[in-house]
């Protein structure tokens, strides 16, 4: 079962998360991290260039794979997500940029994208901890639902609904990409440590069906109750619609002192 922790205010999941990097990174210098984009790991990123900032740490061998990125986006476009990860993550975070990965740049040709991407993943001795938001539709990394369990980095279709919820990022709906490469569930199931993150209402349904639901590609998210080691963060707008939640406060409030996330 998913470790579901409910905190008062997004800025409490970002310490959270931020503390399990930290830890990690410190046991391991050259640790792999799964990296989101979107608003939700805002707050994860923040927390840790600030507790970088205040206790400095060696980041420089730290590596990192996006789980996603748009297809079509004209080249050094601000809302390309390499271009986010480079404001993001590695400028803030100081990390070393030619160990940061994105799908779709270490490749001839679209067709072969997601093979080399998975190449270079497990080249890399596999995702250590991998960040996650999840969409209004369901989707972890852009794996929308009807994506197989099974599924390994390759291209993808957005939905309509999901092209809407990003159009925030754009001068226009018109502007945003129909396609995108992303990580699968399969992939993202690989990595040691999920974190999925979720903030607000609109994410209500989701997490809900993500942690509670039956197991169905319909709700891709759902893939993560396959995992052994998830920690799902939320506040108590988006886990307003889980069944267990007291129980899940009960488990937070008298968990071993040893016990982190
Ligand atoms: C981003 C990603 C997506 C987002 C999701 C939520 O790399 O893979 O799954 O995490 O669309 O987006 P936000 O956080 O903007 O609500």
């Amino acid at each position: 079962m998913a470790e579901v922790v409910i905190v008062d205010h997004r800025e409490q999941a970002g310490e959270l998360a931020a503390h399990a990097i930290r830890s990690l990174i410190e046991q391991q210098p050259d640790a792999v991290l799964g990296l989101a984009t979107g608003s939700t790991p805002l707050p994860v990123y923040q927390a840790l260039a600030r507790s970088l900032e205040a206790n400095p740490l060696d980041v420089s061998a730290v590596r990192g794979f996006a789980l996603d990125e748009y297809v079509g986006l004209p080249e050094g476009h601000p809302e390309s997500y390499r271009a986010v990860i480079t404001r993001e993550v590695v400028e803030p975070l100081g990390l070393t940029p030619s160990l940061v990965h994105l799908p779709g740049y270490n490749s001839p040709a679209i067709e072969t994208a997601g093979a080399n991407y998975e190449r270079d993943i497990t080249d890399a001795g596999g995702i250590d901890l991998q960040i996650l938001g999840i969409g209004s539709t369901g989707h972890i990394g852009f794996n929308e639902p009807g994506s197989s369990f099974a599924s390994l980095t390759r291209i993808k279709t957005l939905t309509e609904q999901t092209r809407q919820d990003n159009a925030r990022f754009f001068d226009s709906i018109d502007d945003v990409p129909r396609h995108c490469l992303t990580q699968g569930l399969g992939t993202i199931l690989r990595a040691r440590h999920l974190v999925l993150l979720a903030f607000g209402e609109g994410k209500a349904d989701a997490i809900a069906a993500a942690v509670e639901g039956p197991l169905t590609a319909s709700q891709p998210g759902s893939a993560i109750q396959l995992h052994p080691h998830v920690t799902v963060l939320v506040d108590e707008a988006a886990a307003s619609k889980l069944q267990n939640a007291d129980y899940y406060r009960y488990t937070w409030a008298n968990r071993p002192d040893w016990q982190t996330i």
